[in-house]
């Protein structure tokens, strides 16, 4: 059995897996072609933060594949309430035969799966959102952007960075990640990354200067720069990201065919500016329903790897 918590865990083989299995379940819908590969199935979602896309995809993905989702929010469960992880993951994983946990510590979400009988899902932690990046592969792919890539990542050394940091180290293309001082990602992933960027033959480079990242880039993607849990940073971020939002100007230097990924919620203005999300270039709604067919993939392939 597996679980899918970071994408260190997966090979570039099974990255490219899921997300092909993801594209084929994608046509299947499109062609409206019942897929029930997952009838009779359980996904327990517990979300102790906030979210748009990955409940309505998870849930409605799991409709689709002929299972059932349940939405539990830590304000209606006992975790909430100071119940143990260990024993909610025992308890839910007796009952379901899934399970996707959105949380704030990435080890809350590793004791959970250590104490599950069946596989758990990250929906993003404070560490990594790994299901956002299969949706954005497979983005880069139906766009054309996937064989050798530049991919340029402005802004917070966040959980989206680890991610992309991830995905770059195990499939082996160049990204380039420009962040404030102070803002850059947890040296341990790096350091991580790196060791399987030597591997994969990856080029990752690091900068404090957008442009450096961008100019001649292929795909350019930011982040929000207060994520969920920093709220209270917000004033002193908004001034130290000064001179990071990816505008009209910024996109003239990339490759003149780069597409603009982002994992929404976009803050217009900020990160991003209203011409660029709005623009040709833009493929953010794309990229955001693919997180529907992006998770059908991954729950149908760890169905099939118990
Ligand atoms: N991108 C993303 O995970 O969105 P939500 O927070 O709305 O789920
Ligand atoms: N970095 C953001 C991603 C939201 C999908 C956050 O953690 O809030």
């Amino acid at each position: 059995m597996r679980h899918f918590l970071t994408l260190k865990d997966y090979t570039k083989k099974e990255i490219l897996e899921i997300v092909d299995l993801a594209l084929a379940i994608k046509k299947e819908q499109k062609a409206k072609k019942p897929h029930p590969y997952l009838a009779g199935q359980t996904l327990a979602m517990i979300f102790e933060k906030s979210s748009t896309r990955t409940r309505v995809s998870f849930e409605t993905g799991m409709f689709q594949l002929g299972g059932h989702a349940l939405f539990l929010s830590n304000r209606d469960i006992h975790l909430g309430r100071g119940e143990p992880v260990k024993d909610t993951a025992r308890v839910i994983s007796s009952m379901c035969d899934m399970v996707m946990i959105r949380t704030f510590e990435h080890s809350m979400l590793e004791e959970f799966a250590q104490f599950s009988s069946v596989p758990v899902i990250n929906g993003l932690t404070d560490s990594y959102h790994p299901v956002q990046l299969i949706a954005d592969y497979m983005t880069m792919v139906e766009c054309g952007r996937h064989e050798n890539p530049i991919v340029a990542y402005i802004g917070d050394g966040n959980n989206m960075t680890h991610s992309w940091l991830m995905l770059a180290a195990k499939l082996g293309f160049e990204l380039r990640v420009a962040t404030p001082k102070g803002y850059e990602c947890d040296p341990h992933i790096v350091e991580n990354a790196l060791m399987l960027a030597s591997e994969s033959g990856a080029k990752i480079s690091f900068t404090h200067d957008p442009k450096v990242a961008v100019l001649g880039a292929t795909v350019i993607t930011t982040d929000t720069w207060i994520s969920m849990g920093q709220e209270e940073e917000k004033a002193q971020r908004l001034q130290d990201f000064t001179g990071y939002i990816v505008d009209e100007a910024l996109m003239a230097i990339a490759d003149p065919y780069a597409i603009f990924l982002h994992c929404l919620p976009a803050y217009r203005g900020v990160e991003v500016s209203e011409a660029v999300l709005e623009g040709d270039q833009s493929v953010i709604f794309q990229e955001a329903e693919n997180r529907l067919h992006g998770q059908k993939g991954l729950m149908v392939w760890l169905d099939r790897h118990r």
